[in-house]
């Protein structure tokens, strides 16, 4: 069984479905420990209904981005997490969980990348009137968004729709996809002499 930690800033429903999938034992795979940089967020009651444990924390309780880090991977060492699956967290990943998890960081996000990157994804796609979108997972790098691309599926906009009809359509390609992508990594994957995943399908 591989040993994930999920990392959310916000509503969590992506939270919700990799729990929904494990439960059902579809997904084989526990969730060791939520990371949330927003005490107020709604993820928080969804894992303390879980009964997964929560590390919350406000960033600007700290004097730096390498302090919360360092933090938040001797919570993951406890508890020998194997995977970083970002799911709506909304901040960029510090060298030093980098550093303590390379090629072992996902994350997804909801346009095609490398078009429309970093916040209001969806937005991004409407204003400029593309008639396709999607939904990208992928390995996290240093840059926004940037990292090699696992999966990828698209979404079409269609004539009069707004932000929040394409928001649900792609909510419900993510609730999919992404509980498949990580059960990818429960079966396809070996480990190279770095700790890096290796040989996805
Ligand atoms: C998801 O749509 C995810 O793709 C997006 O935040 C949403 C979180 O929803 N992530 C990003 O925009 C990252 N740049 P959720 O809290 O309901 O899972």
């Amino acid at each position: 069984m591989m040993k994930i930690a999920i990392f959310a800033s916000g509503s969590g429903s992506n939270f919700q479905a990799i729990q929904d999938e494990i439960k059902k034992g579809r997904l084989d795979a526990s969730v060791e420990l939520l990371v949330c940089d927003r005490k107020e967020a709604f993820v928080i009651e969804r894992a303390l209904q879980a009964q997964v444990p929560v590390f919350s924390f406000n960033p600007k309780e700290y004097g730096s981005k390498e302090e919360f880090e360092t933090e938040i991977a001797e919570e993951l060492r406890k508890r020998d997490v194997e995977l970083l699956v970002l799911a709506g967290y909304m901040r960029l990943i510090g060298p030093t969980l980098l550093r303590a998890y390379p090629g072992r960081i996902v994350n997804i996000h909801p346009s095609l990348l490398p078009s429309f990157p970093g916040k209001d994804a969806i937005s991004q796609a409407i204003s400029a009137g593309v008639k396709v979108t999607g939904v990208t997972v992928h390995f996290v790098d240093e840059g926004m968004d940037t990292g090699p691309i696992i999966a990828q599926e698209a979404v079409s906009i269609f004539q009069g729709e707004g932000a929040e009809d394409v928001a649900a359509k792609i909510h419900a390609v993510e609730h999919r996809l992404y509980p498949e992508v990580l059960g990818r990594f429960t079966k396809d994957v070996e480990f190279d002499a770095t700790g890096r995943f290796t040989r996805m399908s």
